[in-house]
């Protein structure tokens, strides 16, 4: 019998199907289960599809970082297999936010945009909401959506993420309630669900999740959990997959790359991991995000620079250049071996752009630690330098520790710190104008369509003059321009 679908004056859509039968008979194990939820979910958005006379869209809004970039992709996959329509606009039939709880701004960035999401869900009966990511596996935000934002359909975390076809099969078969599943931790990495890609080419691959770093000022081990590692067999297939299906480009993802293979049965390091890689076929770019000091290998430093196919670049927060906010950060290196490091990578690899994060105002960080800080800037002249204001995030141990300078002066020492990276980053660059580098091209530019964007090995962006057909090979290209943190350039 086909299901009935019809709408109820409150404006939710009820469907007349036997959902006891659907949960009943769906397999236990995963991810079976989930794959049978995709085909479960397709049916009933057919039916939903007939009811509104066309096609439902989605759109999900990633924040923050290449996790939940890829994480997204994941989601856009399933949405994908169901049968929605990917759009770009948050008029979209179902609205997912991978949120980001980093720092308080991104918080505050989804609290913000979710008022526009409820005036467009009254004009639209089918419109679904649904939140997910770090920000969800906070006790208070799950307590304000269900006391202030009553509208959102489904909130979950960053743990059962892989459960996003059980739980939209759930909002689609018109459950009234708010559905929130959020997990305290798991062990379990489950495999194999559906991804979309943003690019053909190129693509991130998850080597582990969590975090045990525990850094004072940090909550992503509280909302990502406890480090573990996939295993190495299950990496370098899905790299194949990947490279089979045209992908030339990797990104290895972790909050902690370095520590790679902690926990594992198998006798592997991330240095073992790379050498791997590096072996597959059609695979011509690796690189990888994010390493912490702490961990950094002389046997990694060594496989990198004998690699053909690791790129030039290496991400290495700082986050201060003051031993004591270092101590206090719980970031087990101090400002001498930070600069040992970049010394050892800039000797076996001169052509390595180096890039960091670094936080200011840090609680009791003093004008002389904020010195020290400058002062590793002016000496390892980074490539670039994400830079960010200390936000208080409660739970963590700095939470609890004494602020120190006033707002203004934190400012103000933000504002100095950004003009020297600037500066150097801009120098840097500058070195570099006149070579002919390999690009990976990745998009006709967004401005000028005569000109196609692409990436160096060390990542820096270069727009230049080619032909369209170069996009997604790498190419070879002349450095015509710099202008300060990208190129213009001309294929060759
Ligand atoms: N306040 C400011 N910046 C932070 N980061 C992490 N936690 C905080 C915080 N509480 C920054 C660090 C990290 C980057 C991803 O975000 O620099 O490397
Ligand atoms: Fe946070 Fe430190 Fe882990 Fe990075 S290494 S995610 S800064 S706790």
């Amino acid at each position: 019998m086909p299901p009935n679908v019809m709408m109820k004056n409150t404006g939710k859509i009820d469907i007349m199907r036997d959902i006891t039968k659907v949960f009943a008979d769906a397999p236990v194990n995963e991810p079976d289960r989930q794959l049978y939820f995709i085909e479960m979910s397709k049916e009933l958005l057919a039916d939903i599809e007939k009811n509104a006379g066309r096609k439902l869209t989605y759109d999900v809004v990633t924040f923050g970082c290449q996790m939940n970039a890829r994480d997204s992709e994941k989601l856009s996959g399933i949405l994908d297999k169901m049968g929605f329509e990917a759009v770009d606009s948050e008029d979209a039939d179902y609205v997912i936010y991978n949120t980001c709880t980093v720092r308080e701004n991104a918080n505050n960035k989804v609290y913000g945009r979710l008022g526009g999401l409820s005036h467009a869900k009254k004009k639209n009966p089918y419109m679904r909401i649904a939140l997910c990511g770090c920000m969800m596996q906070e006790e208070h935000v799950v307590n304000k959506l269900q006391e202030s934002y009553r509208f959102v359909d489904l909130v979950f975390g960053t743990h059962n993420i892989f459960k996003f076809p059980e739980l939209t099969y759930r909002v689609l078969s018109g459950e009234d309630d708010m559905i929130i599943d959020i997990w305290k931790g798991t062990n379990d990495i489950v495999e194999e669900l559906p991804v979309n890609r943003k690019y053909a080419f190129k693509s991130g691959v998850n080597i582990m999740f969590g975090c045990d770093n525990f850094c004072s000022y940090c909550i992503v081990p509280y909302v990502r959990g406890r480090e573990r590692s996939r295993k190495s067999a299950d990496i370098l297939h899905e790299i194949e997959v990947m490279a089979k299906d045209g992908v030339k480009e990797v990104m290895l993802l972790g909050q902690n790359v370095n520590s790679y293979g902690k926990g594992l049965e198998e006798d592997i390091s991330f240095a073992k991991l790379l050498k791997e890689v590096e072996k597959i076929d059609g695979i011509e770019r690796i690189r990888f995000m994010t390493s912490h000091p702490k961990d950094l290998s002389d046997e990694l430093i060594d496989v990198m620079a004998a690699s053909k196919k690791i790129c030039r670049h290496m991400h290495l927060p700082l986050q201060s250049g003051s031993d004591e906010i270092l101590k206090r950060m719980n970031r087990h290196y101090d400002k001498a071996r930070y600069l040992e490091l970049i010394a050892k990578l800039r000797e076996k690899m001169p052509d390595i752009a180096i890039t960091t994060d670094i936080i200011v105002g840090f609680p009791g960080e003093s004008e002389e630690d904020f010195e020290e800080t400058l002062d590793v800037v002016e000496k390892a002249r980074f490539d670039s330098a994400f830079t960010f204001i200390y936000s208080k995030r409660t739970g963590t141990p700095a939470a609890k520790m004494d602020p120190g300078a006033d707002e203004a002066t934190v400012k103000k020492r933000f504002d100095k710190l950004l003009k020297l990276v600037q500066q150097i980053a801009a120098e840097q660059a500058a070195t570099h104008t006149g070579e002919t580098v390999t690009v990976l091209a990745e998009q006709r530019n967004e401005q000028d369509e005569s000109l196609i964007t692409g990436r160096m090995s060390n990542n820096s962006t270069v727009h230049f003059k080619g032909d369209v057909s170069c996009i997604g090979s790498i190419v070879n290209v002349h450095l015509d321009e710099c202008k300060g943190f990208y190129y213009y350039g001309t294929q060759v």
